[in-house]
């Protein structure tokens, strides 16, 4: 994607990182962006202003009162915690350390880059960078999940060696995973930062281990997530379609994020926002899904198919729209579908198949003998799980399901939220059990 025509504010706070968001700077500008950059004071210790001023060809702002000569040079920018958020199309920090974490999460708008945080309404994408245990702990880690609930975007730190010496989670994102999302995020823009009610907290629960309040398991995995109903055009205005509301598949987008995975959700016709931090690909009908997953299906490492994808489709579609006038009344005439998760499961469980291996949980809906049909589907289409769940789930936020094994093992989940369902069946595929 071109950035051309973007406005970047980059903040760099604080952290021994902050020489990283250097190159960053550089490499936002080589795609075509305006980049301005933000430095806190501490951020002034570890790097020049004059770094980021020749790399971005714009002044570097810090200060909260700046003086009446700058006035004159660029005078459209007087308040530049006002000034700048109005020119900019996604806010990012990087490097974001805990204190300036804390204080977004708090209101506190002390200097500049927290004042300027209170008044942007774009995408705010953060990247945090610290000491493993600054950030395993539980204050930093309430602040992210506060933030999180405000639709902040967060590139999770990576583990490794970190400048302190120890090992652990917090080294800066790697700079290709923090272009490639404040791309998402700018040709895809989420809901704007506090749109919505903070997410459910997480329940520490019995399987998957627990930091900070976060579930892992998931840390630089692949999950690929379908969701919702398909549209079958019989003519431009009119489509046949389930009654599938899209929210299973976005709980477990959503969960499957915040354990740390990439998650790509290949989503049908929905009235829900978009997961922060996911890659969205919107689709309308089953041959797009079928189109978008062989292309992405070999990157997964884990493929969790929760879309209701329509089985029949018009044999026929008018390009034009059909005429009550000229019609008493008429005929849809509907064929098969391509069975999408038979032709996946053919090719990645194939042993000669270069492609990985990725664990595979289908859904199954049914009227009747729900968990019968539900056991020779999951071994007819060589899957690791299977959720079985009857109509009644459609359309509201809580379900009761049955999540059957490959080994046989079966669990009667009672009635709860679709979110809690999402843990327990990201805690399967963790546990593989
Ligand atoms: C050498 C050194 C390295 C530091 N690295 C980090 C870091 O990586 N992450 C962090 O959160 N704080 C780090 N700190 C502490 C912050 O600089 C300190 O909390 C400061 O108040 C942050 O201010 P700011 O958020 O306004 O930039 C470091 C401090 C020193 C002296």
């Amino acid at each position: 994607m071109n950035l051309k025509g973007k406005t970047i504010i980059l903040a760099v706070s604080g952290g021994i990182a902050a020489y990283k968001s250097a190159e960053l700077t550089r490499l936002f500008k080589k795609e075509g962006a305006d980049v301005w950059v933000v430095m806190t004071k501490s951020a002034k210790e570890f790097v020049s202003p004059l770094t980021f001023e020749t790399l971005s060809g714009n002044r570097v702002y810090s200060e909260m009162f700046v003086d009446s000569s700058i006035f004159n040079l660029q005078s459209s920018i007087s308040m530049p915690h006002i000034d700048l958020a109005k020119m900019c199309d996604l806010f990012i920090v990087a490097p974001a350390t805990a204190n300036i974490i804390g204080k977004f999460a708090n209101g506190i708008a002390d200097d500049l880059l927290s004042t300027f945080y209170l008044s942007v309404t774009s995408p705010v994408l953060i990247a945090p960078a610290m000491n493993n245990n600054m950030y395993a702990n539980p204050v930093v880690q309430e602040n992210i999940k506060k933030l999180k609930g405000f639709n902040i975007n967060f590139v999770e730190p990576g583990f490794g060696e970190l400048a302190c010496g120890d090992k652990g989670e917090g080294r800066l994102a790697e700079l290709d995973i923090i272009m490639s999302r404040a791309k998402e995020l700018l040709s895809n823009p989420p809901m704007p930062p506090f749109a919505t009610s903070p997410s459910p907290p997480l329940d520490g629960g019995e399987k998957g281990e627990v930091k900070g309040g976060r579930k892992m398991g998931l840390e630089g995995k692949t999950v690929l997530v379908t969701a919702g109903p398909t549209h079958e055009a019989i003519d431009p205005v009119r489509f046949i379609s389930n009654l599938s509301s899209g929210k299973m598949g976005y709980a477990v987008a959503s969960a499957a994020r915040r354990r740390g995975a990439n998650v790509i959700l290949i989503s049908g016709p929905t009235s829900l926002p978009v997961p922060s931090g996911v890659r969205f690909i919107s689709i309308k009908s089953a041959s797009d899904m079928r189109r978008e997953i062989l292309k992405e299906v070999k990157k997964a490492d884990v493929i969790i198919m929760t879309a209701a994808v329509s089985d029949f489709t018009p044999e026929n579609y008018s390009d034009k729209k059909i005429k009550k006038e000229a019609n008493e009344g008429i005929t849809v005439k509907l064929k098969k579908n391509p069975d999408i998760l038979s032709e996946i499961t053919s090719k990645l469980r194939n042993p000669q198949s270069a492609i990985r291996n990725p664990i595979i949980v289908g859904f199954a809906l049914e009227t009747d003998d729900i968990i019968k049909n539900a056991k020779e589907k999951l071994k007819e289409k060589e899957l690791d799980f299977i959720v079985a769940n009857s109509v009644n789930g459609f359309g509201g936020d809580q379900n009761k399901v049955t999540i059957i094994g490959r080994k046989g093992n079966l669990d009667d989940i009672p009635l709860m939220s679709k979110d809690a369902i999402a843990e327990i069946i990201l805690d399967k595929v963790v546990s593989k059990d």
